[in-house]
């Protein structure tokens, strides 16, 4: 069979998503509590930054309700959990003074996660940088490498004697594209190119500076890696042609477009930024950030190479290149409209692994659906398993060809705050009543506790 006897099965979530606790224990406030705390409505767009005007303030209060939460995951049969931690809720202001009552939070997770048996999987940055250091200039200020590496050394030294696997950075792109290019998400800024290209070079020398600070400090060996999202594309059909083409589209920066693959891996792990992608922002690219010595810092050797992978685009061989094929009419999408694409999951980690030569970790995969709480008390959720599935049996098939995928998390372990929707999407193995908190575990999270009963068997 496809997975290896030590394949790791978990679920992740991220700590502003699911929290709450906002203003408790002495938590500071990061760029999310503000910007979802802004009601204005847009007058061109007519929508507010969050739907529904909705906060993190209480999410699924698992602050406060963590017990039971790892106890349910357990009930999953979770072998790994990834949590990430909230930078200001440990230290309010960013840097400096430590808040005790937040890191033992922390502590207090990871003793009852071990104690369940489950493995956790430590991110350190999920999007909620502390507002404190975006006031004097978040990721554009050179020391935010530094504040980052402070913080982290606090994390590893609270974490290390029982954390071993860590993450840095969660989907950076989306981060620095989104809320400093776009302007459509935390910290809502519109910077021009030159600008974004240098958050993005402080943000990429705070991983190399974790890293070195995680190797450093750390009570025992550990594992550290990366967890970016990526161009997802597959081939449209097996040919050899379209595989390749579907390749050469997944790490092609030869556009003026921000979002491929390899603006936002081949620094990290080949130590340089893509060519094509210099030369086609070259009156926007600061050449400062070509120095040596930052992209030797940048480069830091990983252990593994973490991936979200959730949804994308078939590509086709054409005799100039390669072409994004339409979708079909009525395609399947998800209640988000995300279009169902299974095949991400068996290419992706393939091209990747090829490309950077590092055992591949799928940090996030999973779909929102319109999921409630039927008449019989329970949340049938027949897509949701269909759809782990089908993408579960494609990444089957890199396994088959010799990638070295090393696990699969699930987005997520419970229905959450879903960034600038709100609590209007679902994308939970576990069902959240948010006025309640009650949680009720969704067929699916029954279907995915007897796939990693028979490691992955019974797909
Ligand atoms: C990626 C993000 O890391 C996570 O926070 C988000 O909820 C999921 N994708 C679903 O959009």
């Amino acid at each position: 069979m496809s997975f290896p006897k030590d394949f790791l099965w978990g679920a992740a979530a991220a700590a502003y998503q699911i929290e709450g606790a906002a203003m408790e224990d002495g938590r500071g406030l990061s760029i999310w509590d503000v910007y979802s705390h802004d009601k204005n409505v847009d007058s061109g767009t007519g929508r507010m930054n969050i739907d529904n005007g909705d906060t993190g303030d209480v999410a699924c209060d698992h602050y406060h309700r963590y017990k039971e939460d790892v106890a349910l995951m357990k009930e999953i049969g979770l072998k790994a959990y990834r949590l990430s931690i909230s930078w200001s809720r440990v230290l309010p202001e960013g840097k400096g003074k430590i808040n005790e009552k937040g890191l033992d939070f922390y502590g207090d997770l990871v003793d009852e996660l071990l104690k369940a048996g489950i493995e956790p999987y430590v991110t350190l940055f999920h999007w909620d940088l502390p507002q404190a250091l975006m006031n004097l200039g978040g990721w554009s200020n050179p020391d935010s490498p530094d504040w980052f590496a402070e913080y982290v050394k606090v994390v590893t030294d609270k974490l290390s004697d029982r954390v071993t696997h860590w993450i840095t950075f969660n989907e950076s792109q989306c981060h620095i594209i989104i809320g400093h290019l776009l302007g459509e998400c935390a910290p809502k800024l519109k910077l021009p190119y030159p600008e974004v290209f240098q958050a993005m070079h402080h943000l990429f020398l705070a991983h190399g500076k974790a890293v070195q600070t995680i190797r450093k400090y750390s009570a025992k060996p550990c594992m550290v890696g990366y967890a970016p999202c990526a161009s997802e594309v597959y081939p449209v059909t097996d040919k050899k042609e379209d595989i390749d083409a579907a390749r050469r589209a997944a790490f092609d920066a030869s556009a003026k477009n921000l979002w491929n693959t390899s603006w936002w891996i081949d620094p990290i792990v080949h130590g340089r930024y893509p060519k094509e992608g210099i030369e086609a922002f070259a009156e926007y690219f600061p050449e400062a950030l070509l120095k040596e010595e930052d992209l030797a810092l940048i480069s830091q050797p990983l252990d593994f190479l973490g991936i979200n992978l959730y949804r994308g685009s078939g590509i086709r061989h054409t005799e100039e290149g390669y072409v994004q094929a339409e979708k079909k009419i009525g395609f399947d999408r998800t209640a988000f409209k995300w279009p169902v694409t299974p095949k991400v999951l068996h290419y992706m980690p393939k091209f990747l692994f090829e490309r950077y030569h590092l055992p591949v970790l799928i940090t996030e995969n999973g779909l929102s659906m319109a999921d409630w709480v039927s008449l019989d008390g329970k949340v049938h959720d027949p897509q949701r398993i269909d759809f782990m599935n089908r993408y579960l049996l494609e990444l089957s098939k890199a396994l088959d060809e010799g990638v070295n995928v090393v696990g699969y998390f699930a987005w997520s372990i419970m229905d959450n705050f879903e960034w600038s929707q709100g609590y209007g999407e679902r994308f939970g193995l576990i069902h959240v009543d948010f006025e309640t908190q009650k949680r009720t575990l969704k067929d699916s999270a029954y279907w995915y506790r007897d796939i990693i009963t028979s490691n992955g068997e019974g797909l």
